[in-house]
């Protein structure tokens, strides 16, 4: 099977025979969760799947046979599982862009074979990896060291968007794996006062800086990059570490190694390209954190806990490969996102970790899914009539139930939710007689019990509650939610939650006929900031072409900024 066939053509979803029969179920539809459950007693049965090693129920969902099975045809007739093998196959399926989508080859065994113009990437994925646990390890046992002969021992990745928000949400997701000795920076942000924050815990003699970035012309990643360099070589000036150009190329060889898909421009920064870790335009960033944009975790996790991140990733992979479709989980999931937003008028969806570890998770899936969805044509550029990616957000629980629950039990929008859970902690505390743990499960167990089943009128009644205040107590059910459970969050688990999101947002982009690897929608605003800067640095020329209202703005900036 060859990989450089035409993308065919997308099917207008909404002109399919499918879509017409979802229309029509949604017209007359009047969910209703509690009879549902006491008319089945199996529909928690018959709705929950094992993907990889998670539990997932999607029984909490407003769905039915005939829904699901409508959802099913739809995936049919706009070709989801063509799609599906195009991508594993490497076909160039970012028609914008005319690249190839194979973040899925990145965990591929050793052995496997996927080729990209006839040439077979998966011996070029492991040279990259073996490369980076072996520069892990020798990081790890301080055989690599600073300038001054010390360990390093602070790893400061230098990105932003996909080559910052994975490191960021592994590390954070997977602490109780991190070396002692070792610890994790990020800087993304060009505000200096993300720089200055994070240079100021810093040791220089212990800092190894990784920049990180896809094109390597990211603005703000390389101006980080040159104030930390900067930064770096004014400390070890002063410290008397060094003394002449000679040392000062040294200190940086040192202490900066890069990730980046343009070993050119890293050479151009002043990176040896031998201290630089490739990967491929093949590879969209926000799916990076399993190449070489993973390089702070391969050091902090170590290659063993890496590889295993790696592994999970790709057992989730098989499972969106090969289950069959009515037990597919992220074609089931990302086919009921679907019926939530283009049949039931949902707009936003949450995503509500009960693990303090997944604390970046949902910002980490804000990229995945609105980079990757948020999109108004189709691949081959016809305009959309329907709408595409809904807007992810989220909190850990319980912190988030004391916050905006409120609008999710009781408010006028619906807002279907995922709850994420594992059966065992990493720190066991017990208060008086009650497990800490268990006390925190009883709240996602709650929770999603509350949204579905509601508490009638009349159950607030009998518990005597005055008439004129009942209606506020009221929770009207039917609120949709998905729970997933694994055992505990381990690195294997964590790859598997990665890539069942991946997919999810994969099947709704095809279902939808939209690229779901391009980002267009990010690039006018790069390119005005760069044609706004002589105005706001006070060139009055470029100042008095702008808008009345960006020429104001800036004209406040001026009169209240002092240096
Ligand atoms: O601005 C959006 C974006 O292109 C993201 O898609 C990407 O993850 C991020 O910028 C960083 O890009 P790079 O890795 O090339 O610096």
């Amino acid at each position: 099977m060859t990989n450089s066939a035409p993308i065919p053509a997308p099917t207008d979803p909404t002109r399919t025979p499918a879509w017409a029969h979802l229309d029509q179920l949604a017209e007359d539809f009047y969910p209703d969760l509690r009879h549902w459950f006491e008319a089945d007693p199996q529909r928690a049965r018959t709705w929950s799947f094992t993907a990889a090693d998670l539990w997932v129920d999607l029984s909490k969902n407003l769905i039915d046979q005939e829904i699901v099975a409508a959802l099913l045809e739809l995936a049919r007739e706009t070709g989801v599982e063509e799609h599906r093998d195009r991508m594993f196959r490497g076909d160039r399926i970012n028609v914008t862009e005319n690249r190839a989508v194979l973040h899925t080859a990145l965990r591929r065994p050793a052995g496997d074979v996927v080729e990209v113009d006839g040439a077979n990437v998966v011996p070029d994925v492991h040279e990259v990896l073996n490369r980076m646990y072996d520069f892990a390890d020798r990081v790890r046992s301080g055989q690599v060291t600073g300038i001054s002969g010390k360990k390093l021992t602070s790893i400061v990745n230098i990105g932003i968007g996909g080559s910052d928000l994975g490191p960021v949400m592994v590390y954070e997701a997977l602490r109780p794996y991190v070396d002692p000795e070792l610890s994790c920076e990020f800087i993304s942000n060009i505000d200096p006062n993300d720089a200055g924050e994070v240079v100021s815990r810093l040791d220089p003699e212990t800092t190894l800086v990784i920049v990180t970035s896809k094109t390597f012309t990211t603005l703000e990643t390389l101006t980080n990059a040159r104030v930390v360099r900067e930064w770096l070589l004014r400390s070890l000036r002063e410290r008397g570490l060094v003394t002449d150009d000679a040392n000062a190329a040294e200190a940086v060889e040192r202490h900066f190694v890069a990730v980046s898909t343009a070993l050119d421009r890293v050479a151009e920064f002043g990176i040896d390209p031998a201290n630089a870790f490739g990967f491929w335009d093949w590879v969209g960033g926000r799916y990076s954190v399993d190449s070489a944009v993973g390089l702070s975790l391969a050091i902090a996790l170590g290659p063993e806990n890496f590889r295993d991140l790696l592994a999970g990733f790709h057992a989730m992979d098989q499972h969106f490969q090969n289950a069959p479709a009515a037990e597919n989980v992220p074609l089931l999931m990302g086919l009921i996102n679907v019926w939530y937003t283009g049949f039931l008028g949902a707009d936003t969806h949450a995503v509500l970790p009960y693990s303090q570890y997944l604390h970046r998770f949902p910002a980490y899936l804000q990229q995945l899914t609105m980079e990757s969805n948020g999109k108004s044509v189709r691949w081959d550029g016809s305009p959309v009539s329907y709408d595409t990616g809904e807007v992810f957000w989220g909190e850990p629980g319980t912190n988030g139930q004391h916050a905006f629950y409120q609008l999710i039990h009781q408010g006028t929008r619906l807002v279907p939710a995922d709850f994420i859970a594992f059966a065992n902690p990493t720190h066991d505390f017990r208060d008086g007689d009650n497990d800490m743990h268990e006390l925190f499960l009883s709240n996602f167990f709650a929770q999603t019990k509350a949204l579905a089943f509601g508490k009638t009128i009349d159950e607030v009644r009998a518990e005597g509650t005055p008439e004129t205040i009942a209606p506020a107590r009221v929770f009207g059910g039917n609120r949709p939610t998905t729970s997933i459970m694994g055992d505990r969050l381990n690195p294997r688990a964590l790859g598997e939650l990665i890539a069942l999101y991946e997919h999810i947002t994969f099947v709704q982009g095809a279902v939808w006929g939209i690229d779901s690897f391009d980002q267009w929608g990010v690039e006018l605003g790069k390119v005005l900031a760069q044609q706004i800067l002589p105005a706001v640095a006070g060139n009055k020329e470029v100042l008095a072409e702008q808008d009345p209202s960006t020429r104001s703005l800036i004209e406040y900036y001026r009169e209240h900024r002092r240096h």
